[in-house]
């Protein structure tokens, strides 16, 4: 039989091959991975919300029903306050990012950034959400409060990224810049335990994950793009989490494609906190992952919490199809 390993056992063990691992980064993965089970068990009750209440009512006991996607973002912004590791949050639910005060004795070294429920339109329809984190090392000072230079670092300084995928199983998926790895909760032992070792992408597929609603509103070249997938009969998968439309290309291999549209001319989906996490653990997998105008996401200059970017990801052979449609389309007028 083999040995589970568990999500903590692999942190520790990793981490200890580093030389001088104080283990504070062990602590904050792990800590990651307990907020991702406090969320689990709530996203697994969503399904109840018509006998425990719906968002906003009272339910039974008196409380007042939360919206998961707060819930998500307290749970984190709780747990990871707690660790001890972390001394600044910058999440999609809060406008600025949040400072923790730590231990004078003991300086917290990382910042987190975070979108703590990814695809939340499909909560009601019990559909599969995820959560995205990615996790830096401040620059400021240790001694003093983080400042905004902490989190507008680019993809590039990343130090680990990751996401938990609440599909079928629950599943966290992340790297530390040596490979990615996944493990599955375990729900009778409450233990995410590795399943999916050093995950690498298949480099062409025949997945393509677009809105393709909005086709109209796209620019010629990724028209022409689509066009060009409809025609091989790709076959279009679209859940509207980018997590779980992510997590399949990432396992069967495709492309996923949130353009530049009309009404987001500069892309929809945040930089910081869901394609730079995205991109980094695409790269790690061996894909690509570029903007609509062919940079390279992970270096893109930063300058907002709350930027957004055109964004293609995923098997390398399809990113580079697309690369092409752009470089012969992109100057076209329409
Ligand atoms: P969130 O729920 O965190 O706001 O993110 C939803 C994002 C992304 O996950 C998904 O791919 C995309 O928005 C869906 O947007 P459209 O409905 O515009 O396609
Ligand atoms: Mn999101
Ligand atoms: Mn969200």
């Amino acid at each position: 039989m083999n040995k589970i390993v568990t999500l903590d056992e692999f942190i520790i063990r990793t981490e200890k091959e580093k030389p001088h691992s104080s283990g504070s980064f062990s602590r904050l993965l792990r800590d990651i991975g307990i907020a991702a089970k406090i969320v689990n068990r709530e996203v697994n009750k969503a399904g109840l919300v018509n006998i425990l209440g719906v968002d906003g009512s009272t339910n039974s006991t008196g409380d007042d029903v939360q919206k998961l996607d707060v819930f998500a973002n307290e749970k984190f912004i709780e747990t990871l306050s707690y660790s001890g590791e972390v001394c600044g949050i910058a999440s999609e639910e809060n406008q600025d990012f949040i400072p923790i005060q730590t231990d004078k004795n003991k300086l917290a070294q990382y910042v987190v950034v975070m979108d703590p429920l990814d695809g939340s339109s499909n909560i009601d329809v019990n559909v599969s959400v995820g959560t995205i984190f990615g996790i830096y090392r401040r620059k400021s000072p240790a001694e003093g409060p983080c400042q905004l230079e902490d989190f507008l670092q680019k993809g590039t300084e990343m130090v680990a990224a990751g996401y938990v995928l609440y599909g079928t199983s629950t599943l966290l998926v992340y790297s530390s810049g040596n490979g990615v790895n996944g493990f599955t909760l375990d729900p009778s032992i409450g233990e995410f335990c590795l399943s999916h070792r050093n995950i690498q992408m298949p480099v062409a597929g025949n997945y393509y994950s677009v809105n393709q609603g909005y086709y109209l509103k796209f620019d010629l070249e990724m028209r022409r793009y689509i066009d060009h997938c409809s025609d091989l009969n790709y076959r279009l998968r679209y859940i509207g989490s980018m997590v779980s439309d992510i997590h399949r290309i990432m396992f069967q291999g495709g492309i996923f494609l949130y353009p530049n549209t009309r009404k987001y001319p500069k892309g929809k989906l945040r930089l910081l906190y869901e394609c730079y996490p995205m991109a980094y653990l695409i790269e790690q997998a061996g894909g690509t992952a570029i903007t609509c105008k062919l940079e390279r996401v992970m270096e893109m200059d930063i300058h907002a919490l709350h930027q957004t970017s055109s964004i293609a990801m995923g098997s390398r052979d399809m990113v580079r199809d697309m690369k092409e449609f752009v470089e012969k389309y992109g100057a076209v007028i329409q």
